[in-house]
């Protein structure tokens, strides 16, 4: 019994792990263990044996049980310890920092100009890139056989064979979007239009898709020394500057009269882009007083009402702004290139972080 005794306490002490004590937990007191059958032998006893052998073994048994117990708390407990320590997590290093994306130039652009507009009482209004070649062409008094169709390379919509209405367009200007200001709104009226605009053209200035925004102020007795003040005092909060030198050049639009086309002063000295100065002029924008037939087609009286309209390249004053050189990049993306071309909006801090991974 002694012998029992000493031989499983000094087993159960020596194992390494909780295997290795369930091994000697069997080989003691499973079904076939050894103080299992010495259990099982009392039965056998008479009377006088098993009242002596009886309480030692239970004893015996009750005192291994007791010690297979506290090995095995003892060993669940290095277990756990390991583990911890294992998946001990470091909550006070830094962060990895991610790469950030910004705003598209464009979109950015888009919501600049819509919000200094905004501070000069113009809402926004919107039309479809899909557009009737009424509201594109007719409605603006370009008529069907007028040259400016020719020249603003459209992209007609197909029509299924013998269908013979007029076609839809892809709109070549936000000017469509006047008429539908007009119709909806009436006079007096103070809108801009930014969006899409498409015609088949395609060269280092030119995209098939480019944005506009369209300016349209209808009142009783609005002119053109309104449109120049309006202008000059968008370049100057746009392009964040004193002082803005605009170039009106006398010209010719269906749908203004008299027409201007408007450039701006800037300089390229450096592979970079300087707005206000230098030498260069860069044509940003179409403009006019509102013809009368454009008036009446949006179905206001041209007798009582008059106004300045105008439609701005929003993809030049963003490349002037953020000096993008080649308008084609800007919407490929292509990082690369911008690096390689000076893109000056890489000193921005935000994209500059982004760019560098
Ligand atoms: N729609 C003209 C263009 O796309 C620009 C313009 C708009 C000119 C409004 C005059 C008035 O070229």
């Amino acid at each position: 019994m002694a012998e029992l005794r000493g031989k499983y306490l000094d087993q159960i002490t020596a194992v390494a792990d909780i295997d290795a004590l369930e091994a000697v937990r069997l080989a003691a007191m499973g079904k076939k263990g050894e103080i299992s059958l010495k259990m099982r032998e009392l039965g056998q006893m008479d009377a006088e044996a098993r009242q002596r052998v009886g309480p030692a073994l239970n004893g015996l048994k009750s005192e291994i049980d007791a010690a297979l117990k506290a090995r095995r708390a003892g060993l669940e407990d290095a277990v756990l310890d390991a583990r911890l320590q294992a998946e001990w997590l470091d909550v006070t290093l830094p962060g990895r920092p991610r790469p950030m994306g910004t705003i598209h130039p464009i979109s950015q652009v888009m919501d600049e100009l819509t919000a200094i507009f905004a501070d000069m009482g113009f809402a926004v209004a919107e039309g479809p890139q899909i557009e009737s070649d009424w509201y594109n062409f007719d409605a603006l008094n370009i008529a069907p056989e007028h040259p400016a169709r020719q020249e603003h390379d459209t992209f007609f919509m197909h029509r299924a064979e013998g269908d013979n209405r007029p076609p839809h367009v892809l709109r070549t200007h936000t000017s469509p979007v006047q008429i539908r200001a007009m119709q909806d709104q009436g006079a007096p009226i103070r809108v801009i239009a930014p969006g899409r605009v498409y015609r088949m053209d395609m060269d280092q200035t030119h995209t098939p898709m480019f944005h506009q925004v369209e300016g349209l102020a209808i009142d009783r007795d609005i002119s053109m020394a309104q449109l120049k003040w309006t202008l000059e005092e968008f370049c100057r909060a746009f392009f964040e500057v004193d002082e803005v030198e605009l170039r009106f050049r006398a010209s010719h639009f269906p749908f203004t009269e008299p027409s201007a086309e408007v450039d701006i002063r800037c300089s390229w000295e450096g592979g970079q882009l300087k707005i206000g100065e230098g030498k260069d002029w860069l044509e940003i924008l179409g403009s006019g007083m509102v013809h009368p037939q454009v008036l009446r087609a949006g179905g206001i009286d041209p007798d009582q009402w008059q106004g300045f309209a105008f439609g701005l390249g929003i993809d030049r004053i963003a490349m002037l702004k953020y000096g993008i050189p080649d308008l084609r990049a800007f919407f490929e993306s292509d990082l690369r290139w911008l690096r390689h071309y000076g893109f000056a909006a890489l000193d921005q801090p935000a994209l500059a972080a982004g760019l560098s991974r």
